[in-house]
């Protein structure tokens, strides 16, 4: 098993720690406790994966950095949040798109009886520069994502799933984000739909030079698309490393790519598995 503490080399290698996330406790409703001391960088210019199963609590920690918790009855107990180095726990989520962090929800949010060009333009609100630049930035979101500018008169409820995805993170590009919290892209889309999100998501790294931080259960192709990887299993992180070292990772492999002899294990099987070999040893 990987070491769970930040990896300074790793994250050296790829700029700056725009993010930083020390040992947060999050509680819900003022008794369940949900995150037990989660600590993550996230560097400028990467993509930075968190990675675990159905409640883990990657949604809990995207909700604490970009401050979504509160109407949940959620809150950030201990530890804290910087951004550039700043304490960001105490911005509305509009104080922060305006900083340049902004989420993009699980569940691909739209405004359904609005039509996807209006959707996109909703991104646009905290803008202060004109016009223009609101419209040459629509024509990059549709360079991106020709099948939204295909969509773009259609009302977005009666669009599909994948092109919902899609218009949820250009909105999010509306903003001209530096750092974007994906929640879950591949959730309900069929393979080759979340390939070809992924496939966007580097591009706009690699070009427009956004900061991803995202959450997944699809641990085999986050792992293929980022730089960096940590994963949370109940409130914890248990590993974390360079994405191409955690592939290789054999604990990974066996538990969490599904590669082991015996086929794919549980969540469950991997706990009285971990649980076994600590008996053992
Ligand atoms: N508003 C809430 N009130 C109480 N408990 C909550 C609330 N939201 C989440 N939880 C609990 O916190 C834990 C972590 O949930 P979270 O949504 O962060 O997990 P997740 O890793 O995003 O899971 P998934 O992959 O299913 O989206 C779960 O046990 C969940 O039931
Ligand atoms: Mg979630």
């Amino acid at each position: 098993m990987l070491d769970a503490k930040p990896d300074a080399d790793a994250t050296a290698t790829q700029g700056e720690a725009l993010l930083e996330v020390n040992n947060i406790e999050v509680i819900y409703n003022h008794v369940i406790l949900v995150l037990k001391g989660v600590s993550l960088s996230v560097p400028k210019g990467g993509i930075t994966a968190l990675l675990g199963g159905n409640g883990a609590g990657k949604s809990t920690t995207l909700k604490s950095i970009s401050n979504l918790l509160r109407s949940e009855r959620g809150e950030v107990t201990k530890g804290s949040i910087l951004y550039r180095g700043q304490r960001i726990q105490d911005l509305t989520p509009a104080d922060l798109v305006e900083k340049g962090v902004i989420q993009v929800m699980e569940g691909r949010h739209c405004f359904e009886h609005l039509t996807v060009e209006e959707n996109l333009l909703t991104g646009a609100y905290t803008r202060r520069d004109g016009g223009r630049a609101t419209k040459d930035d629509l024509e990059m979101v549709y360079e991106y994502f020709p099948r939204l500018k295909e969509r773009r008169a259609s009302q977005a409820g009666y669009t599909s799933g994948g092109e919902q995805q899609m218009c949820a993170i250009g909105r999010a590009l509306m903003s001209r984000p530096e750092t974007i919290l994906l929640d879950e892209p591949s959730m309900g889309l069929a393979p080759q739909l979340v390939e070809q999100i992924f496939g966007i998501v580097k591009r706009l790294n690699e070009e427009q030079g956004v900061t991803f931080l995202l959450a997944e259960q699809n641990t085999n192709v986050a792992l293929r698309f980022a730089h960096h990887g940590y994963i949370l299993e109940s409130g914890r992180i248990v590993m974390e490393g360079p994405a191409a070292e955690l592939r290789e990772n054999p604990d990974v492999k066996e538990f969490y790519l599904g590669m082991s002899e015996e086929g794919r294990k549980s969540f469950r099987d991997v706990r009285s598995y971990r649980r076994r070999k600590r008996w053992l040893s």
